[in-house]
């Protein structure tokens, strides 16, 4: 796993808050704001989408992972992820998380910016099903 300097993390969840504003939640009223850290550096930010057939909404950290994905990044260090009370992330998301990133940290905060978790994937989602599962 990556070892994210104190600066890196907090930056990550400052851009994660930052982009809270435009989650779209005329439903759930629940906003999520995630920023992706690539192993080339960069960083994708991504919100919670909602819809009116409720189970085509998608959450933060799906979004920002598939902005990054869909500009061609593969591999991530770590994510952070920002919601009013720190909640963790939905158990699809980890599982988008291990195809890309089974090492990557995972931090997640509230909307002032304190962190209330910091995991790797691994410990939120042990016994991952990966690319290796299907390996004959
Ligand atoms: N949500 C996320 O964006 N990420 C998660 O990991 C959990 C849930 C969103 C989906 C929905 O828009 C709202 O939070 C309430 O479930």
């Amino acid at each position: 796993m990556a070892k994210l300097k104190q600066e890196e993390k907090i930056d990550l969840v400052r851009i994660a808050s930052d982009v809270r504003r435009w989650a779209y939640v005329p439903y759930s009223n629940y906003k999520v704001g995630a920023a992706v850290l690539t192993d080339s550096g960069r960083i994708y930010d991504g919100v919670n989408i909602e819809n009116a057939a409720f189970p085509v909404t998608v959450c933060a950290e799906r979004t920002a992972i598939f902005k990054a994905v869909s500009d061609g990044e593969r591999n991530f260090q770590a994510i952070a992820v920002v919601t009013r009370d720190g909640g963790m992330p939905c158990g699809s998301c980890r599982q988008v998380m291990a195809e890309f990133g089974p090492d990557m940290l995972v931090i997640v905060a509230d909307e002032r910016g304190k962190i209330i978790a910091e995991k790797k994937l691994s410990d939120l989602l042990p016994g991952m099903f990966t690319s290796k599962s299907l390996k004959e």
